[in-house]
């Protein structure tokens, strides 16, 4: 009957399923911040990933409409829509995987330091109720200025005594997915074989391209090599002035952040050779946090891979790269500390 085949097509679409590595995982997966600019389609991409079980959709606006829409697709993930404070306990609890889109963007003529009085404050209590509600979850955080915030929820978990800086990450895959797109198309080359690393943190001089570590390796003359790195580190602002007061990138972000969370969900389920580059507590540079490839595995950071040889431009970079980084870092620390 005509009502037969689509069942029958379940049953085999489940059985091939079932010898995926996520055959038996039921990961949880939390957005805070999902009714914004890059909450909701990330969160749209994440429903359509069969990895998911349960996606808790969090935010202080908007949420119960995002949750209702995204709870009709038909894929697997059961979706749930929290609003407000009080809703944070239901939203965490068992989540494996966190992400943070929460915060305010740039506007046009504004660094990401700019954000640093608003989104410091909403970050320190997003992840205090990590902190309470699912201490042992991987926590993604996209909020700028990255290079702060990440280390104000490292302090806020260190003072709740739950930090694992194996579970910590500052997103910078966009960084990563901005370097394939842009060197690809300057080489023409098959953009889903490339991969060009960017290293650092994730705010103008502090974004490192690597372009000599690009696999398949490219060349360039110097001059060109330049011009392609500092588009990197301003691409971000490229978007802000493009969106001329609409905020800055939203669907790229939510494409990068996916991507991140798909290779961490892979490696926590026992898939291997899984390796992103992300913003970590590291010890490959004298900033308390660095962006290098990271091999991730069940527990978060399996190896950090290091920074790998750089060539003397890049090696300036870096040099140019670390106050600026550093003096992100300590106001962090000190506005958990001294607040
Ligand atoms: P947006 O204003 O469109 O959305 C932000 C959302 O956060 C809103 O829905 C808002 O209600 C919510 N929010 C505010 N305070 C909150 C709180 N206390 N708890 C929960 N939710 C709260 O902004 P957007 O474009 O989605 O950008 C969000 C953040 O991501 C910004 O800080 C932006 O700079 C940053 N960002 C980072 C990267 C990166 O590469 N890491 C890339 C793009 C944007
Ligand atoms: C980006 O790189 O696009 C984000 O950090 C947002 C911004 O402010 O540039």
């Amino acid at each position: 009957s005509r009502l037969a085949k689509p069942s029958t097509v379940t049953f085999i679409v489940s059985r091939s399923f079932c010898k995926s590595s996520q055959a038996w995982q039921s990961p949880k997966v939390a957005v805070l911040g999902a009714g914004g600019g890059i909450g909701q389609p990330l969160s749209l991409l994440l429903k359509n990933s069969a990895k998911i079980a349960s996606l808790s959709l969090y935010d202080i606006a908007h949420t119960p409409g995002v949750a209702a829409d995204l709870s009709h697709i038909d894929t697997r993930a059961h979706v749930t829509g929290h609003l407000g404070p009080a809703s944070l306990e239901a939203c965490l609890t068992d989540a494996s995987v966190v992400l943070i889109p929460a915060g305010v963007p740039r506007k046009p003529g504004m660094t990401r330091d700019d954000l640093f009085n608003t989104n410091a404050g909403i970050v320190r209590d997003l992840v205090s109720a990590i902190g309470d509600f699912c201490p042992k979850a991987m926590i993604c955080i996209i909020t700028n200025p990255v290079n702060s915030t990440v280390p104000i929820a490292a302090e806020v978990l260190k003072k709740k005594g739950v930090y694992d800086p194996r579970r910590l990450f500052g997103v910078t895959t966009l960084d990563i997915v901005r370097s394939n797109a842009f060197v690809a198309e300057a080489k023409e080359l098959d953009v889903s074989k490339l991969n060009v690393p960017v290293m650092g943190g994730h705010s103008g001089v502090t974004i490192i391209p690597v372009i000599s570590q690009a696999n398949p390796s490219v060349s360039f003359p110097p001059e060109e090599r330049k011009k392609l790195s500092e588009r990197i580190q301003n691409a971000g602002t490229e978007v802000v002035e493009a969106k001329a007061g609409a905020g800055s990138a939203t669907l790229s972000m939510a494409y990068a952040a996916s991507r991140f969370t798909f290779s961490l969900l892979e490696a926590m389920a026992g898939g291997e050779g899984q390796v992103e580059c992300a913003y970590v507590q590291s010890e490959e540079t004298d900033a308390a946090f660095f962006s290098t490839p990271l091999l991730l595995g069940k527990n978060g950071v399996e190896k950090n891979l290091g920074r790998g040889k750089l060539i003397d431009y890049e090696m300036q970079l870096l040099d140019a790269a670390m106050p600026e980084l550093k003096k992100n870092i300590q106001a962090g620390v000190d506005f958990v500390n001294k607040s």
